[in-house]
């Protein structure tokens, strides 16, 4: 795969020995010295140029500011000695077919558009190094991964990566200021875009579902829509989300029910005291931090494991007058500390998780969601 970390092979011609090139190319070609002499722009946007740009071309022209090749139809690599253009302060490469690298040392870069393309590969952290950059376009390439965590552009005002599809993760916190159109078309998550809620109309047609595991993913919101109209339900595994709200009272609606996992979420509130689940056998709220008030007398029968990290009291706890002990949280392991962050897929958003980590969880959760359509869904 060819990325902008890749020197991308150079075809021998541009526009001037291409027998296929429109007359205003051939022109082009006639006057290749002065060319070289430009100081200040090269806009040659829409000329039907094709092919590569061969070396020694662009390279040369060290005085250039402004270099356009808009919407023509050149190919290869973003030209390998770009770096040449050490004036460089506008670079529109726009609606071609360019795979490649080669423009991190251009320092006084402000413009860079790229838009269009067909760069593959991961947007690199060096993009870092124009820090006189104010307008990145990179939208309509074939990028993939997760955005960089420490790309840090000043002044950078606009930014544009949508419609690349395998782009996922958080957006990272220097980019949190750009409008959600920036990220169209993406599986990225975070300011400004939504944290990643089970989309409406997912779970409420599976009526015949009698498992239901999304455990260990990026899922915020309220609980599921739909997930009580689901009968049949025996097992439900929230656990490791970002789920938030009341524990729904409604739960008492799944009477099958002999497993519920809601353990590393952000429900508040207190526990319904009318909730019946007959089956119940495996039930967890623990790492709640909101929850509070009494164990309901449906769960006192649950071990204590099942509510640690809440403000629960009561039942297998230390009884409701006593005011209740601190957070374990507190006395974990640095281990078990670092293994829940890493779990908590949730954290990607919040960019706490390293881009590795937020991109193989992301996948993870796309994977189980595609899984669990076509199972059900169809
Ligand atoms: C471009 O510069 C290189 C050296 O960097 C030189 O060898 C080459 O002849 C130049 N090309 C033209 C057309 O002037
Ligand atoms: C680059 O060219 C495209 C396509 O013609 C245009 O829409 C875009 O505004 C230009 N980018 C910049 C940064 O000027
Ligand atoms: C940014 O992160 C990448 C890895 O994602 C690393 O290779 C690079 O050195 C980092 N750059 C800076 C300036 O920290
Ligand atoms: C980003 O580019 C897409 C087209 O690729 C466009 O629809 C969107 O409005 C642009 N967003 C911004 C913030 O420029
Ligand atoms: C779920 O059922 C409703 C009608 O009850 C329907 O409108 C909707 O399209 C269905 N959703 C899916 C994903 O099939
Ligand atoms: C629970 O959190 C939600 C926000 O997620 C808030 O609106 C609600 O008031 C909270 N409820 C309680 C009982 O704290
Ligand atoms: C509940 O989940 C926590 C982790 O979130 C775990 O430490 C605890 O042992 C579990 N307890 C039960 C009863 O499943």
């Amino acid at each position: 795969m060819a990325s902008l970390g890749d020197a991308a092979p150079f075809c021998c011609c541009w526009w001037w020995c291409s027998s296929r090139a429109v007359a205003a190319a051939a022109d082009m070609a006639g006057d290749r010295a002065a060319l070289l002499a430009l100081r200040d722009a090269l806009r040659l946007p829409g000329k039907s140029l094709r092919g590569a740009v061969p070396v020694g071309t662009v390279g040369n022209l060290t005085a250039l500011r402004t270099l356009s090749l808009r919407t023509n139809a050149i190919s290869g690599g973003i030209p390998a000695d770009i770096g040449g253009c050490v004036q460089l302060r506008s670079l529109n490469l726009s609606g071609n077919r360019l795979a490649g690298r080669g423009l991190f040392s251009l320092a006084l870069l402000e413009k860079v558009d790229l838009s269009g393309n067909r760069l593959t590969g991961g947007v690199s952290p060096e993009f870092s190094r124009l820090a006189s950059l104010t307008t990145l376009n990179l939208d309509r390439n074939g990028f993939d991964g997760t955005l960089p965590g420490n790309l840090t552009l000043p002044k950078l005002a606009r930014f544009n990566v949508s419609y690349n599809g395998q782009l996922g993760g958080a957006v990272p916190a220097s980019l949190a200021g750009m409008p959600a159109s920036a990220f169209l078309g993406t599986s990225l998550c975070g300011a400004p875009l939504a944290p990643g809620a089970v989309p409406v109309g997912t779970v409420g047609n599976l009526t015949a579902l009698r498992t239901l595991s999304l455990r260990t993913n990026a899922i915020s919101g309220r609980l599921p829509e739909g997930l009580f109209s689901l009968a049949l339900l025996e097992k439900v595994d929230l656990s490791g989300n970002r789920l938030t709200g009341g524990v729904s009272p409604e739960f008492s609606r799944l009477a099958s029910l002999t497993t519920l996992n809601l353990d590393r979420n952000g429900f508040n509130g207190t526990l319904p005291g009318n909730l019946m689940l007959p089956k119940l056998a495996q039930f967890n709220v623990s790492y709640n931090g909101q929850l509070g008030g009494a164990v309901p007398a449906s769960l006192t029968g649950m071990p204590a494991s099942a509510f640690l990290g809440t403000a629960l009291c009561g039942g297998p706890l230390a009884p409701c007058a006593n005011p209740s002990p601190p957070s374990p949280g507190g006395s974990k392991g640095v281990r078990e500390e670092e293994e829940d962050r890493r779990e908590r897929c949730h954290e990607k958003c919040n960019c706490r998780m390293r881009p590795e980590e937020t991109q193989s969880c992301r996948a993870k959760f796309q994977n189980r969601l595609a899984a669990f359509n076509r199972h059900h869904m169809n």
